[in-house]
C-alpha cells in the first residue's frame, strides 16, 4: 500500500468511545470508535481489530458497552488506547470509576457522556479486524458531559453549534 494512503481513514472525524466488555471470568477496557447504522432499530457499528482483548470478550459473552467518553476523559482514552487487557488490568492501573451497567455483566464508566448497553447482532471480517453490528438495548446520559471528537490522532471537544 502506497504510504500516504495509510493516513487516508484519519481524515474523518470520529466518535470516541470507551468500550467496555465482560464474561463471567474476565472484563477488560479499550477506546474505540462507533458510529450511527439505524434509528429503529437503535443500532451501531464498531469495528475491532482481531488482536485486541476486548474482542475476545465480545465474541464469547455478545455484548458489550460504549461509554460515549467525555472531554474530562481524554487523558482515559489515550491510556486505553495504548494497552492491553491481557498485559495490564486496566482497570486497576489507570483507577477506572464504574458504576454497574443494568443489563449487561461489563461496567458502566462513570463521568461519560453515555453509556450505550449493546447486544451484537452480527459480526463481519474485514482484514484483520471484525465489524460488528450492535443493538442498544439500554442507555444513560449525562448532558452536562461534553463529547470527544478523534481526528488526526488528536482529540477535540464538541462544543460550538454552527448551525
Ligand atoms: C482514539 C482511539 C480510537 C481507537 N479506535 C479503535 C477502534 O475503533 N478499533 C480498534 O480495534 N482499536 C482502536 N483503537 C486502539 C485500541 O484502543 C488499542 O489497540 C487497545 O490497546 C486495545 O485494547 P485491548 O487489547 O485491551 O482490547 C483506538 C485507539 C484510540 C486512541
Amino acid at each position: 500500500m502506497e504510504k500516504d494512503l495509510l493516513k487516508a481513514t484519519r481524515m474523518i472525524p470520529c466518535s470516541v468511545v470507551l468500550l467496555t466488555a465482560a464474561t463471567g471470568q474476565a472484563r477488560d477496557a479499550m477506546t474505540a470508535t462507533a458510529m450511527f447504522v439505524s434509528e429503529n432499530l437503535p443500532l451501531v457499528t464498531i469495528s475491532l481489530s482481531r488482536s485486541s482483548t476486548c474482542r475476545a470478550l465480545i465474541d464469547e459473552s455478545g455484548e458489550c458497552v460504549l461509554n460515549v467518553a467525555s472531554v474530562g476523559q481524554a487523558s482515559l482514552a489515550r491510556k486505553l488506547g495504548s494497552t492491553h487487557g491481557s498485559q495490564v488490568d486496566k482497570f486497576a492501573e489507570f483507577k477506572i470509576p464504574i458504576m454497574k451497567s443494568s443489563q449487561m455483566n461489563a461496567p458502566s464508566i462513570s463521568g461519560s457522556y453515555a453509556n450505550l448497553e449493546c447486544k451484537i447482532i452480527t459480526s463481519h471480517r474485514a482484514g484483520n479486524y471484525l465489524v460488528y453490528i450492535a443493538e442498544v438495548v439500554a442507555y444513560g446520559v449525562d448532558e452536562k458531559q461534553v463529547p470527544l471528537v478523534w481526528h488526526e490522532n488528536r482529540f477535540f471537544s464538541v462544543e460550538k453549534e454552527v448551525s
